[in-house]
């Protein structure tokens, strides 16, 4: 059986392609010869192909492109032009694992398309981020319901406390709800950092040095990469180049801390389109690529049981991960009772088997002073009960060394 392969070339090299594959005896055919990105895309989501040669000054082809392709299950191969040195390494910045010269033996190129094929049919089809990466510093996703229960606030507090132990940290804002780290930080920059990163990403031009151009630093050893400050530019956070962003920002910082929105479902998916972006693909992004992941949930009766079903549900979408670090915020009497800190403990052990989680104190007056200032918590109320119950939880995650190379899941306590 030959292969059915759609191609998008510029150039002379496509018809000699065509013509040589029409007698079938190199495994593969040309079904659709694409005049450009758009109609290639098309074609592979109508199901034409298995595989797709693509030029390598194809207009517009960018990372998404390509995870577009290989999630629809075709395998991409790369045509370099042999006049332009450049275009090798910028189609395997772009995630395309196999190229070949365009002016190679057809009979190559054939044999890097059915080898392609294997590859997708065998893997998770994960496009590869390009080059090795140097260091891997940890990933912590700070999670948790709708209701406010005080992610951002954790995320914050948990990455000021990493730096302030001399540990080089990045903090990213990826909500694609309401992004407001900035704001909270006193950065009056509106400049969406992570947008620029992940566009840059796409591109396959995100380099260490483009990524710490876009991620100010608000002390010696904390950078912030900021969110989107409308919400309605959410879909510029593609998935494709949010991958890149999180390998680069390991190379970057020992411990990256991501503030994630609380959706977690896959409702707003639209069902005629399985390639559009979808909303909440940033937080299960950075859940999938987390290292440790830390739930918040809010110290009242309907705050713990969202809590309760955001911890089943967190399992369900990153599953064979270890159990999350717990938070539970603002605990106070008024809102469970006397003792609170023994009845929350006693309802999260039976409700969720958690028997370790870090209670932090309703705080009011420190956390609206810390907002009004634009500071963080530590920084604005060292000494005020919820930065001291937050300060510990820097403590329980692992050292980024403990990484290694197994990577997510493999640490103390990872997710
Ligand atoms: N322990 C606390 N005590 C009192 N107020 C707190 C505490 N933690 C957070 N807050 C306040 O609660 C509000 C919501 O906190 P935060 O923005 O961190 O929540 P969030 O979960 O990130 O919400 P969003 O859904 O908007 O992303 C803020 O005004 C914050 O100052
Ligand atoms: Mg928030």
């Amino acid at each position: 059986m030959t292969l059915p392969v759609l191609t998008a070339v510029t150039g002379g090299w496509e018809a000699r392609l065509v013509t040589r594959w029409e007698r079938g005896d190199e495994g593969v055919r040309v079904v659709r010869r694409c005049v450009d990105l758009a109609e290639l895309l098309a074609a592979a989501e109508a199901g034409l192909g298995r595989a797709a040669v693509l030029g390598s000054d194809v207009d517009r082809l960018d990372r998404e492109a390509v995870r577009r392709l290989v999630a629809g299950g075709v395998a991409v191969v790369g045509l370099a032009d042999p006049g332009d040195p450049e275009a090798p390494s910028r189609l395997r910045a772009l995630g395309l694992t196999r190229t070949v010269p365009a002016d190679a033996p057809t009979v190559e190129i054939a044999g890097q398309l059915t080898a392609a094929v294997s590859d997708l049919d065998s893997g998770s089809g994960r496009i590869p981020a390009p080059g090795a990466v140097s260091r891997r510093g940890r990933l912590v996703a700070v999670w948790g319901p709708t209701g406010a229960p005080g992610r951002t606030t954790v995320a914050i507090a948990l990455a000021m406390e990493l730096a302030a132990s001399g540990r080089q940290v990045l903090l990213v804002d990826a909500d694609t709800y309401g992004a407001c780290v900035a704001q909270m930080l006193g950065l009056l920059d509106e400049r969406a950092g992570l947008a620029a990163a992940v566009r840059a990403a796409n591109q396959g031009r995100l380099t260490l040095d483009s990524l710490a151009r876009l991620a100010p630093t608000v002390s010696p050893t904390l950078r912030v990469l900021t969110g989107v400050p409308r919400p309605q530019r959410w879909p510029e956070l593609r998935v494709s180049g949010l991958e890149v962003v999180w390998d680069r920002a390991r190379e970057l910082a020992e411990h990256v801390v991501v503030d994630c929105a609380f959706a977690l479902d896959a409702d707003e998916e639209p069902p005629f389109d399985s390639a559009a972006p979808r909303r909440n693909q940033a937080t299960v992004s950075a859940l999938s690529a987390a290292d440790d992941l830390v739930v918040v949930g809010a110290a009242d009766p309907v705050g713990l049981q969202r809590l309760v079903r955001a911890l089943q549900d967190v399992t369900a979408v990153v599953p064979g991960r270890r159990q999350p670090l717990v938070v539970v915020n603002r605990v106070r009497a008024s809102a469970v009772g006397p003792h609170p800190e023994r009845r929350i403990r006693a309802a999260l052990l039976r409700y969720a088997g958690v028997d370790d989680a870090v209670l932090v104190p309703d705080d009011r007056q420190a956390c609206d002073a810390a907002v009004l200032a634009g500071r963080a918590l530590p920084e604005q109320a060292p000494m005020s009960p919820a930065r001291l119950a937050l300060a510990g939880l820097a403590d329980r995650l692992p050292e980024a060394q403990a990484s290694g190379p197994e990577g997510p899941g493999s640490s103390r306590r990872g997710v």
